[in-house]
C-alpha cells in the first residue's frame, strides 16, 4: 500500500494511492466517530503510565494526565538529534523524559497499527513530508523514526511542494502556458511556509521558499488564552484553557461577533474584533516573510507569471487570515477545498508511480564548512551546496587535496542565504563537527585533539572529503586520510560522527 503521510504539528493526515485517486484515510476516536486525521499527541496512560497516542492521548490529556502536543515543534530545533530529550507532562508530577526519536517512533508505530487496521495490510510504503525549512537534523530524525516504526520510506518531500502537486492536479486549468507559477501559503498548527512553485507541464519545481518554524494556529490559541485568562473567575489548568480556546477559535465563522471560550464552570465571551486585533501581528509576520515571493504578484498583475496564492493549512480557516491576504492580493487568492488534507494528498501523488504529476525540489538550506587555514590562525568558509542545487537524484561532491596541517577541523553549518561574495548570511546553524588527524600516531592513539594541537606540515597526507546529498535533502559527510585509510563520517543530525579506521 502506497501512502502520503503529513506528520503535522497538530494533525497527522494520511492519503492513500488508489488507482489514480488519493482519498484521505479515516481514523476513529473512542466514540467510533471518524476523522480525517490522527491528533499528533502522545501521553502517559492511566494504568502504569504506558505511552499512548492519537485520540486516546488527547482524551488522557483532557483528563489531566501528563502528555505532549506538538512534538514537531521540538524537531525544528536546529540541534535536534534522536536523543534530544522531550518531556511528557512538563513541570508536573508524574512527568517523564524520553528521547524525541523514541517518542516519535512509538507514535508512528501507533499510526502504523491504525493504518494497517484500516487498510488490511502491513506492508506500508510512504512518501513523508517535512517543513521546507527543516534543518537536516529534523529530516534525519523523522525518516529514522518512520523506518523504526515499520514504514518503508519511499521519499521525503517539502510540505509546500506536496501542496503544489495537489494544486496542480486540482487547478490545472488556472495554470497555463503564461501563468505557470503559484505561491503556496501554508499556515498549519505550528509552522508557516510560503513557496513559489512552478508547475509548467506536469513536472513541478520549487523556485523559492520562505517560512517560519514558530508560527501556526497554536499561536492563535495562545493569544486567545492570554485574553481569556484574566476574565476567568475560577482556576483552570493551562492545558484545559488552551484546548477550550482551540475549540472556540475553530468555531469562528466570518459572521461571528463573539468568541465563546467554553469551560466546565463558565463561558468567557470575547468580541471577535478585539481578538482579531490581537491576532493581527501573527498574520502580519506571515505576510512579512512572504514579501520576496508576493512582490512577484503585485508588480504587474497582467504581466505576472504567477497565477495566484493557494492557501492551505488548517489555520487558514480562521476568517481573519484569508481576509487579510485578500485585502492585500485581491481575487488571485484561493483557499484549498481541503486545507488540512492537501499536503497529504500531494505526498500521495508523489508516492504514486503512475501519476503524471511529479515535483523537483531544491535544497531549501545551503550548507558549507569552516576550515582552519593558516596554521589554525584563520578560518575559511567554503560553500558546499546552496539553494540552486536540484534534488532529483543523489548528489555527491568530492574534494581531494594534500593537507597542509597535521589535523583538519571541519565545522559544518547550514545557512539560509549567501551574499554575492559567497559569505553565508541569515540564520547560520552549526550542524556537525568532524576532527580528522592526518597523522598516523594520533589516529592510532585516539587521543582527544583540539584547535591548539593544529600545526602546519610539509608533505601532508592526502585528504578526501565526500558529501552526499540525497533527494530528501539529507547530507552525509565523510573525510578520509587517503594515506592511511582512516576515515570519519557523519550524517548531519546524528549524535556524533562515526569514526572508522
Ligand atoms: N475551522 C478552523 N478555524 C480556525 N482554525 C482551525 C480550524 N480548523 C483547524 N484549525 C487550526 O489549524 C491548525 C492545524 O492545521 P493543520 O492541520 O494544517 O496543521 P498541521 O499540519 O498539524 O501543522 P504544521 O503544518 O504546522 O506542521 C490548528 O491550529 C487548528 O486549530
Ligand atoms: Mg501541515
Amino acid at each position: 500500500m502506497d501512502l502520503g503521510i503529513d506528520l503535522g504539528t497538530t494533525h497527522t493526515v494520511v492519503a492513500v494511492v488508489d488507482r489514480g485517486n488519493f482519498p484521505l484515510l479515516s481514523f476513529s476516536d473512542e466514540f467510533g466517530d471518524s476523522h480525517d486525521h490522527l491528533p499528533s499527541i502522545s501521553a502517559l496512560g492511566p494504568g502504569d503510565g504506558e505511552l499512548i497516542h492519537g485520540f486516546e492521548a488527547a482524551r488522557a490529556m483532557a483528563q489531566g494526565l501528563p502528555g505532549i502536543r506538538s512534538v514537531k515543534r521540538f524537531l525544528s530545533n536546529p540541534a535536534v538529534t534522536s536523543s534530544t530529550p522531550v518531556t511528557l507532562g512538563a513541570g508536573r508530577e508524574g512527568a517523564r523524559v524520553l528521547g524525541i526519536g523514541e517518542l516519535l517512533t512509538s507514535y508512528l508505530r501507533h499510526l502504523h497499527d491504525q493504518i494497517s487496521r484500516a487498510t488490511g495490510t502491513d506492508a506500508l510504503r510512504a512518501v513523508v513530508g517535512v517543513p521546507a525549512h527543516a534543518h537536516t537534523g529534523q529530516r534525519f530524525v523523522t525518516i529514522e523514526a518512520f523506518k523504526a516504526a515499520g514504514f518503508e520510506v519511499l521519499g521525503m518531500l517539502n510540505e509546500p511542494s506536496a501542496a503544489g502537486l495537489e494544486y496542480a492536479m486540482r487547478q490545472s486549468r488556472t495554470l497555463n502556458s503564461r501563468r505557470t507559477r503559484i505561491i503556496i501559503y501554508d499556515l498549519g498548527g505550528g509552522t508557516f511556509d510560503a513557496s513559489l512553485v512552478d508547475m509548467s507541464g506536469t513536472v513541478g519545481e520549487v523556485i523559492d521558499s520562505v517560512g517560519l518554524n514558530d508560527l501556526g494556529g497554536e499561536d492563535f490559541d495562545q493569544v486567545l488564552a492570554g485574553m481569556a485568562r484574566p476574565r476567568l473567575a475560577d482556576a483552570v489548568s493551562e492545558d484545559a484553557l488552551r484546548e477550550a480556546c482551540r475549540i472556540a477559535k475553530e468555531g469562528l465563522r466570518p459572521q461571528s461577533r463573539n468568541v465563546l471560550v467554553d469551560l466546565p464552570e463558565e463561558t468567557v465571551r470575547i468580541p471577535v474584533a478585539e481578538y482579531e486585533d490581537a491576532c493581527q501581528p501573527l498574520v502580519d509576520r506571515s505576510i512579512d516573510v512572504m514579501t520576496p515571493l508576493s512582490n512577484l504578484l503585485q508588480s504587474d498583475p497582467a504581466r505576472s507569471d504567477v497565477a495566484g496564492i493557494d492557501m492551505v493549512g488548517g489555520a487558514t480557516s480562521l476568517p481573519l487570515v484569508p481576509r487579510r491576504i485578500r485585502d492585500l492580493f485581491g481575487r488571485r487568492v484561493h483557499r484549498s477545498p481541503n486545507p488540512t488534507g492537501s499536503t497529504a494528498i500531494g505526498l500521495a501523488i508523489a508516492a504514486d508511480p503512475t501519476s503524471p504529476y511529479s515535483i523537483r525540489d531544491r535544497l531549501s538550506r545551503g550548507f558549507g564548512v569552516f576550515r582552519e587555514t593558516n596554521w589554525g590562525q584563520q578560518v575559511a568558509f567554503d560553500v558546499l551546496a546552496d539553494q540552486t542545487l536540484r534534488l532529483d537524484s543523489p548528489t555527491t561532491i568530492t574534494r581531494r587535496y594534500r593537507s597542509g596541517h597535521n589535523i583538519g577541523i571541519y565545522r559544518f553549518v547550514e545557512f539560509s542565504r549567501t551574499d554575492a561574495d559567497g559569505t553565508p548570511r541569515g540564520d547560520l546553524t552549526p550542524f556537525a563537527q568532524i576532527v580528522v588527524p592526518f597523522d598516523e600516531s594520533l589516529q592510532r592513539s585516539g587521543a582527544a585533539i583540539g584547535p591548539e594541537d593544529v600545526h602546519p606540515v610539509d608533505n601532508g597526507h592526502w585528504a578526501e572529503e565526500t558529501y552526499t546529498i540525497d533527494p530528501s535533502g539529507m547530507v552525509s559527510a565523510e573525510i578520509s586520510d587517503l594515506d592511511t585509510g582512516w576515515s570519519a563520517s557523519t550524517t548531519m543530525g546524528l549524535d556524533r560522527p562515526v569514526v572508522r579506521s
